[in-house]
């Protein structure tokens, strides 16, 4: 279905986001005919950009090596416009809202808003506060706010910015991106999950022993230092990414698919997770951070080493945790989240463990004895896999693991919609489902302020790992303490 008429107003509109994910998402839905032939794209920023400069970029962007139509491509980005803007002042507003209001005539957009924040954080509450004082959140139609992460720092951070926020939007209308709720697989766990009766009814701590998470990421900082310093791999990551996951697999089965019930089920595992003092915090969260190594055959430096970090830089780049959802389905049952850069593979993988049967009829003469694994495979492939036992041909008795998979991309990978395309989709139909609300976000800060402020308070370690492993021995000896180790990224 195509999305309704609107004029998007990006924020941010030279920047990388912008170029990488934002005009590519949106060229892919206009190719794929979802995207109103009525929309206008007024990008702002403070470069002197003329349009046509501006129109320029958006084609290199869409099509940087001229796989696609010319006409095609040059259509799509006539409707793109610029105007430069110093968002502190009012003045540029007037000037925004004039373009806006000439371009809803032009091309007859009803007054619907999308205004798109892909800027540094800290203009996330300037921004809204003038649009209202400029009247532009008084149109026809509807506006929507769409916000990048970080929302905040903490939940005090959080909550001023979000105050802010509500003064010009209503919670409706502000959609908070994740950009992992996005990805195919991750909305694909809750079809795996309640479109399939055999799983759902083991779905719980009589039948699984533990879950583990891993987002592992080979790039270091690159040049983001000035926002990772402050952040660390806890906030850049735990706090949203991969607490959204954990959610996604610990809901309960929402009573339809209305976007209220299914993020209410997912704030009710937030709310059973269990907090942590400080001691559990150094029980229960490993952080480290990398030295030297060699990736792919080249030396990379350590993160202290790394442009713009500090020295003596105490920042985590890998964090992982255990921790319980205390409720009935989940009691008992560890999640194990780990995340960090400069590892050895970039992948994504959720690994749902179940219990050994009851007895072990065939482990006795076997090295084979494996339990029960779902590996849901987000990146970089996409899909499913069961581990099962079975027997060899011609021996007997012993097990055999084998695998049962289904692969999402591997037929035809242009065709799983990225993330972004979704995200913007959703938005612009008014689905806020893969969006997160605020009381989602308010509980993750304050989970996670228990465990920055434990590492402040505390004399907690940062264990050092060296570049191109899975991160330090102190992750690995978390799962072994329980009887189990960490299950790592396959492939399909
Ligand atoms: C972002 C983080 O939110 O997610 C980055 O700020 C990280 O540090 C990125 O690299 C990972 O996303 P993806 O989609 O590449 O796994």
């Amino acid at each position: 279905n195509q999305v309704p008429e609107a004029c998007i107003v990006l924020f941010g509109a030279t920047g990388d986001l912008a170029h990488r994910k934002l005009y590519p998402a949106l060229f892919q839905l206009y190719q794929k005919d979802k995207l109103n032939e009525k929309f206008a794209v007024i990008g702002t920023g403070r470069k002197e950009l003329t349009s046509e400069q501006f129109q320029e970029e958006v084609r290199q962007s869409v099509d940087p090596n001229g796989k696609y139509a010319q006409e095609t491509v040059d259509t799509f980005s006539s409707h793109f416009y610029f105007i430069p803007m110093d968002v502190s002042d009012s003045q540029s507003y007037r000037e925004l809202k004039e373009l806006a209001d000439e371009l809803d005539s032009k091309y007859d957009l009803g007054g619907n808003r999308m205004y798109y924040l892909s800027m540094a954080p800290r203009f996330f509450g300037t921004i809204p506060t003038f649009l209202k004082q400029e009247g532009l959140t008084e149109t026809d139609g509807w506006q929507r706010l769409v916000i990048e992460k970080p929302f905040g720092h903490d939940l005090q951070s959080a909550t001023e910015l979000n105050e802010q926020l509500l003064q010009s939007f209503p919670e409706e209308s502000i959609y908070r991106i994740d950009h992992y709720l996005g990805k195919e697989m991750v909305q694909n766990i809750q079809v795996i999950r309640f479109g399939n009766a055999i799983f759902e009814s083991i779905w719980n701590n009589k039948y699984i022993s533990s879950v583990q998470i891993t987002a592992s990421e080979t790039l270091g900082v690159e040049d983001r230092a000035s926002y990772y310093e402050k952040s660390g791999a806890i906030l850049d990551m735990l706090q949203n990414h991969m607490l959204q996951m954990a959610m996604m697999v610990a809901m309960e089965p929402p009573g339809g698919l209305d976007p209220k019930l299914i993020r209410d089920e997912k704030v009710k595992v937030l709310r059973s997770l269990r907090f942590y003092n400080e001691d559990e915090v150094a029980k229960n969260i490993i952080r480290g951070q990398y030295k030297e190594g060699t990736m792919n055959g080249k030396e990379v430096p350590a993160y202290v080493n790394e442009d713009n970090v500090d020295p003596q830089s105490k920042t985590d780049t890998f964090v992982a945790a255990r921790v319980f959802i205390d409720n009935f389905r989940w009691a008992g049952v560890p999640f194990y989240l780990r995340t960090g850069k400069r590892l050895a593979t970039k992948a994504t993988e959720i690994v749902v463990q179940f219990k050994k049967g009851p007895m072990a009829l065939y482990h006795e003469n076997s090295d084979n004895d494996q339990p029960n694994l779902l590996r849901i495979h987000v990146q970089p492939d996409e899909g499913l896999s069961l581990s099962l036992n079975a027997k060899p041909q011609g021996d007997y008795p012993t097990l055999l693991p084998i695998d049962m998979s289904y692969c999402n991309n591997c037929e035809n990978e242009m065709n799983t919609p990225e993330a972004y395309e979704k995200l913007m989709y959703d938005c612009l139909v008014g689905d806020s489902t893969y969006f997160t609300r605020w009381d989602e976000v308010a509980l993750s800060w304050e989970f996670i302020d228990g465990i920055t402020n434990a590492w402040k308070n505390k004399d907690i370690p940062l264990y050092k790992y060296t570049s191109g492993t899975m991160g330090p021995l102190e992750a690995e000896e978390l799962l072994n303490e329980d009887g189990y180790t960490w299950w790592n990224p396959t492939t399909v």
